[in-house]
């Protein structure tokens, strides 16, 4: 099987599922915003987009947290779910679709998966004893401890022993084995390809897939007296959402032209158990895997079971949605872990958002109030920004096209740079009204436009705000970089609007910063 997802111009995207065992933080809003913003990139860009997100809500983690809460887990599952829900709002994160496992969709559609599987002949009763840590919802084996603990918590491990019915996985080892071979780019960044596939070629044993000790799962359709075990349902919430099951044509249309979004402790269940579920109900496995890294504070996880979780809605209040957004966009490239500091933030804000971007339109805005009654001029169509631009947009639409929102954005900043530069050097505020001044102002409001789109998928508050500001009406999210991000399109006589800064600076030296940081 080849699969060219170069070529696919529909484009889903997922994030994992989140456990809802606690409240979001920072580093669950990391993965989910940029699968926000590749969704809207992918929009503009004119393509057919679905974004999937949603919360895991079975295993004995989720019933231990409602336990020390007194409440049913499903009761728990309320009430953090919609935490997840009410946090990707405040960040303006608009997913399609929000699933929850524990919705009737979801059981039917593992029922079906599953049963698929069971006839198919991939999964057998068997017994089992393994060390189990609650944390990961996930078994070890010795030589994968560090100091006898779980490698990721840090934790003890319990020894769990139990008859459970098993999938096996080992009939799939060649078959993962070709998926890879074939198709080089299915998992990126290579060293996370690389690292499942050594694992593959390790050899696979079957895998336990069912429990009978707890109760708080989807019930197995054969054998009730168990329970499917939480990561083998919760796999299945990407095909439940595209109609597995429900919605043939649905589903069809939509699968396997799928991006699954995930972090660099989850490759193994998303990059080996995966495929070969899918194999074994017999459906293609999904098109691509990027996997990220983590957000680290001071050099440990940012997680929810350690002190150092940070409240994404919080922070955004604090410092500004954009401004958040823009950091964990720009600053932690997609792929290798990166360090999460306050500081980071706020000089990333304002070297680009407030120096840069903030300050090319409080200039040519302030200009063109005074020298052209507040009336913006066209671009020159032979402006030296064009050559600039036609070669940077390049760069953007590849980046963002190989999910790396941080190049993307960077490549983008180039411009605003440039452009600015071009403001120095000409100083259009001490010229005289005339063709020249016009050119230059028509340069640098062209080049706001192009800015604003480009990194609407980014930030679209102020995407739109900047759009606006130089008199331009539609919703920028209706627009197709096919059609706009051409070098040349601000038409001119538009009014252009001197609003408040932007982006006031945030740091220490800046005169806002007692206003702007509580
Ligand atoms: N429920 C499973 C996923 C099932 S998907 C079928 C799960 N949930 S989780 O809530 O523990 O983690 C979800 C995702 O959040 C993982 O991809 C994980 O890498 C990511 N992150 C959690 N903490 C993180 C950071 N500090 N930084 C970046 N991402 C991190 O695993």
């Amino acid at each position: 099987m080849s699969i060219a997802y170069e070529d696919v111009k529909r484009f889903a995207v997922t994030t994992p599922i989140y456990y809802v065992n606690d409240a979001p933080h920072v580093g669950h809003a990391y993965c989910t915003l940029h699968a926000d913003a590749l969704a809207r990139w992918h929009r503009l860009a004119g393509d057919e987009v679905f974004f999937l997100t949603g919360t895991d809500e079975h295993g004995l983690k989720v019933q231990q947290a409602a336990d020390e809460k007194s409440m049913t887990p499903i009761e728990w599952a309320d009430i953090t779910s919609q935490r997840f829900k009410d946090a990707w709002e405040a960040l303006e994160i608009k997913p399609d679709d929000f699933i929850r496992t524990t919705e009737p969709r979801h059981y039917q559609a593992v029922s079906k998966f599953l049963q698929a599987i069971y006839d198919n002949g991939f999964i057998e009763l068997g017994s089992w004893e393994g060390l189990y840590c609650v944390g990961c919802e996930a078994y070890y084996t010795e030589s994968e401890l560090s100091d006898g603990n779980c490698p990721v918590h840090g934790t003890k491990v319990e020894v769990v022993q139990e008859e459970n019915y098993f999938f096996k996985l080992s009939k799939f080892q060649d078959k993962l084995e070709k998926l890879y071979g074939e198709n080089p780019n299915w998992v990126e960044p290579s060293t996370r390809r690389n690292e499942a596939l050594s694992f593959i070629k390790s050899g696979l044993q079957d895998i336990s897939i069912t429990r009978t000790s707890i109760k708080w799962g989807v019930p197995v359709p054969w054998d009730t007296n168990h329970v499917f075990y939480v990561w083998y349902d919760a796999l299945i919430n990407y095909v439940t959402a595209l109609g597995y099951g429900n919605d043939s044509e649905r589903f069809n249309t939509w699968w396997p032209s799928v991006h699954h979004l995930i972090g660099k402790e989850i490759v193994r269940f998303h990059c080996v158990w995966w495929p070969a579920m899918c194999m074994a109900a017999g459906i293609d496995p999904p098109n691509h895997i990027f996997v990220h890294g983590w957000l680290l504070v001071k050099g440990e996880k940012m997680s929810k079971s350690k002190l150092n979780k940070i409240d994404p809605v919080v922070l955004a209040e604090e410092v500004g949605l954009d401004t958040l957004r823009y950091h964990l966009l720009r600053d932690t490239p997609f792929g290798p872990d990166g360090d999460f500091t306050y500081e980071g933030l706020i000089r990333r804000h304002d070297a680009d958002l407030s120096n840069n971007l903030g300050n090319l339109l409080a200039r040519v805005s302030t200009v063109v109030s005074n020298k052209c009654a507040g009336i913006g001029p066209k671009p020159r169509e032979n402006s030296p920004l064009k050559k600039n631009f036609d070669e940077i947009i390049g760069r953007v639409r590849d980046a963002w096209e190989n999910t790396a929102p941080s190049a993307g954005l960077e490549a983008t900043f180039e411009l605003i740079y440039l452009a600015n530069a071009m403001l120095e050097q000409n100083e259009p505020w001490k010229m005289e009204p005339g063709v020249e001044l016009e050119g230059i102002l028509g340069d640098a409001l062209e080049v706001l436009r192009l800015v604003a789109l480009l990194i609407f998928p980014a930030i679209p508050k102020s995407a739109q705000v900047i759009w606006n500001r130089i008199g331009l009406e539609a919703e920028i999210e209706s627009a197709r970089l096919d059609d706009a991000a051409i070098w040349g399109l601000y038409p001119g006589s538009l009014p252009v609007t001197k609003g408040s800064p932007l982006f006031p600076r945030l740091g220490k030296n800046s005169k806002n910063s007692g206003e702007s940081k509580k």
